[in-house]
């Protein structure tokens, strides 16, 4: 019945987006804040310099180059092992409030087992800090995007339930060498693209394909390796530096075809990622019961002796309650989900729509990206804000990316007029009362676009490839975002 009720609600949900008056400039709230956001694999570089060792992005792209659209990899990337300071000085250009980059595991934990601090590698983060801080700029720290220890890959990476306590003590070394000076962490970025796309789906590292099951043990330990490292900050580390930590969750909006789906999209966001927010965020501290429900019975089905979906012990379950300062989400765009009769309730895996002749799609008609996935769809943005609203007790949300790729050139049309639909469908869910306090453009910069590696380009700032300085120059779009946090309005 909760369920029924909650998705009836946000079938509600109207966008307001439709027939706004676009000739007053509309304000953000009173400090809100602005920033962007990078990955550290994805530009530093200095892939193996001054005693950093290999990660499972290193190991990908040195032993299946070609795994990876133009065969390239983040070997030098834009180089900002080097850069930094041209990278402090763009979001100077830029007049951002705080700016979101991750550290390196192996550039700081670089021994053969990951257990020694790097004095090289602590320096790079010390100078990037101090940097940033010179010019009041706030360092907003993801411990963990994507660059596993390829050391702890070979262990079985986040399948492996001694990861809580690989990733709880190199959060412990990171809040102990920055914690007096960064007051945003973001324990991990995008679960369900680690442990699905890692474990499941085989489409990022590590490439492994064991769907339904890898995925889960993931999910599990990566959720309460999360929860550990909140637990430290919080009891250790807090009141030295009066910062908040929270978790990064990637999150699309789906969007019901006809009122007959409503329930099979609700199911299918639960899988997609209420995995991995509803332990955190709703008073269960548990997986969304439909998954618990459908895995549990599918696998007595399949003949499994229990769940594939493990289970959170009661200590894990208090961890996870509430483990998150605030829901950080990752944003990009909508899918529409219809399903036929004959399908109902049987959502496993996104995977599964086709078996089951129920599927997603995003129309032809919406503004298109570089990017096969990403579709411009502000209305989906509000809906997604309102839902998290409703489902989660208003929590702060901070948006930890928002953005839109183009192929090369500074004329991005397309991309400001992305970031101007999607800060409108912002500010009707903050005057709906969405408590939303931040939010984070990706990416300062172009950088290495994972499998897709340089071909889709997601920066405010160009970086050309062919320089060895890696020469950044600004797009239209960042004269934009620039004038936007300026004037703390939607100037249409
Ligand atoms: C989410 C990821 O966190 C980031 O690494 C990636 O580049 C962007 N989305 C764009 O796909």
């Amino acid at each position: 019945l909760v369920l029924v009720i909650s998705t009836s609600i946000c079938l509600l949900v109207q966008s307001k987006t439709v027939n706004k008056d676009r000739n007053t400039p509309r304000p953000f709230p009173k400090g809100f804040l602005f920033g962007t956001s990078t990955a550290s694999y994805q530009t530093e570089g200095g892939w193996n310099l001054d005693g950093k060792s290999e990660n499972i992005w290193d190991h990908l792209t040195h032993t299946n180059p070609c795994s990876v659209k133009d065969c390239s990899n983040g070997d030098i990337a834009n180089d900002s092992y080097h850069l930094y300071k041209r990278d402090v000085e763009m979001m100077r250009e830029l007049g951002l409030h705080f700016y979101r980059f991750s550290l390196s595991w192996t550039r700081i934990l670089s021994s053969s087992f990951p257990n020694k601090i790097n004095d090289a590698g602590v320096q790079y983060y010390n100078n990037l800090i101090d940097e940033m801080l010179k010019y009041n700029i706030e360092p907003m720290v993801t411990l963990y995007h994507w660059d596993l220890p390829q050391q702890l890959q070979l262990l079985g990476g986040w399948t492996n339930p001694h990861v809580v306590d690989w990733f709880a003590d190199y959060a412990r070394v990171a809040f102990e060498l920055f914690g007096d000076r960064v007051k945003y962490w973001v324990t991990v970025n995008e679960p369900r693209q680690i442990c699905y796309q890692g474990y499941g789906a085989a489409t990022m590292a590590p490439l492994i394909a064991i769907p339904g099951i890898a995925e889960y043990m993931c999910a599990k330990n990566l959720l309460v390796a999360h929860a550990k490292a909140y637990h430290i900050y919080d009891k250790e580390f807090r009141d030295k530096g009066a910062g908040v930590i929270g978790i990064s969750i990637s999150a699309d909006w789906i969007e019901p075809e006809t009122p007959k789906d409503t329930q099979a999209a609700f199911e299918a966001l639960q899988f997609e990622w209420g995995q991995y927010a509803h332990p955190i965020f709703s008073e269960a501290g548990d997986f969304p019961p439909v998954m618990k429900e459908r895995i549990a019975a599918k696998s007595a089905e399949q003949g499994f002796p229990r769940s594939r979906l493990p289970e959170f012990s009661k200590k894990e379950i208090e961890m996870l309650r509430g483990s998150s300062d605030f829901f950080g989400l990752n944003h990009y765009s909508t899918n529409i989900l219809y399903k036929n009769a004959s399908t109902q309730g049987i959502f496993e895996k996104p995977s599964f729509y086709d078996d089951i002749g129920a599927a997603t799609y995003q129309r032809p008609e919406w503004p298109t990206s570089a990017s096969f996935w990403l579709k411009s769809v502000p209305w989906g943005f509000y809906k997604l804000l309102r839902f998290i609203s409703d489902e989660y007790n208003n929590p702060p949300v901070i948006i930890t990316e928002n953005g839109w790729s183009t192929l090369t050139g500074i004329e991005d049309d397309g991309r400001v007029a992305y970031y101007r639909d999607y800060l409108d469908a912002m500010l009707d869910a903050i005057e709906d009362g969405c408590e939303v306090i931040a939010y984070t453009a990706w990416s300062l910069m172009d950088n290495f676009e994972w499998m897709q590696g340089y071909t889709e380009r997601f920066g405010l700032y160009e970086v050309d490839y062919n320089s060895p300085q890696r020469t950044r120059t600004p797009r239209k779009s960042a004269f934009v975002y620039k004038q936007i946090i300026r004037t703390n309005q939607l100037d249409y």
